[in-house]
């Protein structure tokens, strides 16, 4: 794996992150309407506002581990609700992973998503099938590692991780809520996708928009 995502390739992701995100806080807000209480769209926004502002300026050979530590304790402050210590514990957990420094592999992108995806289901104690984010995240993760065991190229990693992200969030449509607030509508929580589980799907899109299109693909 030659291609080497820098901290400022990860700095342009996350700040398509935000932007994504921002465009589709209404999507959002309807999303938790129906099966939650509003607010996701308010908090994301809200936490993505605070997280653009944080990078605004780029710190000059900022190491990644520090990088996405400065993300998940803005996260962690600016989302609130259920998401923000759960979007942080995503980005905590993802700065404990291996770096080269300043950068890292297609390999150590996968380790950050996995790392970050097992920190935030020991926070959550979420599984498969509860209809949260980790039915986004952990096909995407899954997806990822299989792509990379069988040698493809970054791209068809990133595209990999995209699409499975995709269906996931779909799936979330069909299943009945075991966590969270949408869980206190049982049954009558199925037909209606999740809105945390669409919020992720952002993130692993923008990573395959960002990351294939600066050279890592
Ligand atoms: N235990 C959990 N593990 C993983 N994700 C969860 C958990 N509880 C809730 N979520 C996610 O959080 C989302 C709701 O976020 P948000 O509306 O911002 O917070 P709140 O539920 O406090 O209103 C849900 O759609 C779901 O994806
Ligand atoms: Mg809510």
């Amino acid at each position: 794996m030659g291609q080497e995502i820098t901290t400022s390739q990860l700095r342009k992701w996350l700040l398509a992150y935000a932007a994504r995100i921002i465009e589709n806080e209404a999507h959002l807000t309807k999303l938790d309407t129906a099966i939650g209480d509003a607010d996701h769209g308010v908090n994301m926004r809200r936490g993505m506002s605070k997280l653009k502002e944080r990078l605004k300026e780029e710190k000059q050979s900022e190491d990644v581990s520090s990088f996405l530590r400065s993300v998940a304790m803005t996260l962690i402050s600016g989302i609130g609700g259920a998401a923000g210590p759960l979007y942080g514990t995503f980005f905590l957990r993802a700065a404990t992973s291996p770096t080269n420094g300043s950068s890292i592999d297609l390999v150590q992108l996968t380790q950050m998503f996995r790392y970050g995806l097992d920190g935030l289901q020991q926070r959550g104690k979420a599984q498969a099938d509860d209809k949260t984010m980790i039915d986004t995240m952990q096909p995407a993760v899954e997806a990822m590692e299989a792509a990379l065991a069988a040698h493809q190229s970054p791209a068809v990693i990133l595209a990999a991780a995209r699409q499975a992200a995709h269906l996931g969030m779909k799936h979330t449509i069909e299943i009945e809520a075991r966590k969270g607030r949408a869980s206190y509508l049982g049954p009558h929580s199925i037909g209606h996708q999740d809105p945390g589980a669409t919020s992720a799907y952002f993130l692993f899109e923008t990573a395959a928009e960002v990351f294939t299109k600066t050279g890592a693909g």
